[in-house]
């Protein structure tokens, strides 16, 4: 294939981006990424500040947006993301217990919903660990709704929208040896056991020098697939330039493209100048719009 979008189709995989709704307008960005990618995610737009800002009140005018330039151009949606610590409404951040416990699942609910039938997989808990060598749950407000406060999630996601499927979402779960990627293999291993309704795991890989893309990840990810889940790299971006950057590249496609359910790789954003970290130039177009070297050994990889 001469693009990303139709070399990963080769071994039916997709190749998907983050997308901004404020540069729908920007044809540079669109001619970029109708071209070279077969799967958007909302960058922001879909996140519980956005979708709720007050509650019960709900606001999708730019996750619609997003849909809509997908649909209109033959691409798929990742949702991103119903539960999560991060990027709360205020009245959200300022809940506790049961009460935070029905409003989460009543966002749940509403958002999957609204867009029932229009997303191949949701983000439906992001970020629910905490990092270092504990393997804990992250404390957060929802944490502290009760430890089953994921699957809890996941049910009310089901029910919502049954052909969606459903994914946990985390970053610093690529090295098979850490104890935040076992404590997240624990979960799933738990939830497929007692029939929690789980389908995929998601990988963000955000790498730079101090987390580089591990040797071990088609391990990491076989590992997690043989669970009897599929398995994605959800917002890849990797910090550098040239050949050391490239080569990451490479072996992030190669350990996806080793796994066979591993179905999917999405980029987060489109030029470096898009990337929530520009400074890192993190990925696979110049702030011109010029296909890097990156790009290059992704696209042979594939
Ligand atoms: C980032 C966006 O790219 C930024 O625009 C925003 O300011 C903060 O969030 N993990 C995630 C993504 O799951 O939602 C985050 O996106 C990046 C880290």
């Amino acid at each position: 294939g001469s693009t990303l979008q139709a070399a990963a189709a080769e071994s039916g995989r997709y190749f998907g981006t983050a997308i901004a709704a404020n540069k729908l307008s920007d044809t540079a960005y669109t001619t970029i990424a109708n071209r070279e990618f077969n799967m958007v995610t909302a960058e922001n737009e879909m996140k519980l500040d956005a979708t709720e800002p007050n509650q019960n009140q709900f606001n999708f005018t730019n996750g619609d947006r997003i849909v809509s330039w997908a649909r209109s151009n033959g691409k798929q949606v990742r949702g991103h993301t119903l539960a999560w610590h991060s990027q709360q409404p205020g009245w959200m951040q300022n809940m506790s217990g049961s009460a935070l416990r029905s409003a989460m699942l009543n966002h749940v609910t509403q958002v999957a919903t609204h867009y029932r039938g229009q997303i191949h997989s949701w983000d439906v808990v992001n970020e629910a660990f905490a990092d270092g060598s504990s393997g804990a749950r992250r404390d957060s407000n929802l944490q502290r709704t009760g430890n089953d406060w994921i699957e809890a999630a996941f049910r009310a996601a089901r029910a919502a929208d049954p052909n969606a499927k459903l994914c946990y979402n985390d970053y610093n779960t690529d090295n098979w040896s850490h104890a935040k990627t076992q404590a997240v293999y624990n979960m799933v291993r738990d939830f497929k056991s007692r029939g929690v309704p789980i389908d995929c795991v998601g990988f963000q890989a955000h790498f730079n020098s101090g987390n580089p893309v591990p040797s071990n990840y088609h391990t990491t990810l076989g590992n997690f697939a043989a669970l009897g889940v599929d398995v994605q790299i959800t917002e890849l971006d990797i910090a550098g330039s040239g050949t050391s950057q490239a080569e990451q590249y490479r072996g992030i496609v190669q350990a996806c493209l080793a796994v066979s359910r591993c179905t999917g790789i999405s980029v987060w954003g489109v030029r470096d100048s898009d990337s929530w970290r520009s400074g890192d130039t993190p990925l696979l177009f110049d702030g011109n719009g010029n296909k890097k070297l990156a790009y290059n050994y992704t696209l042979d990889a594939l």
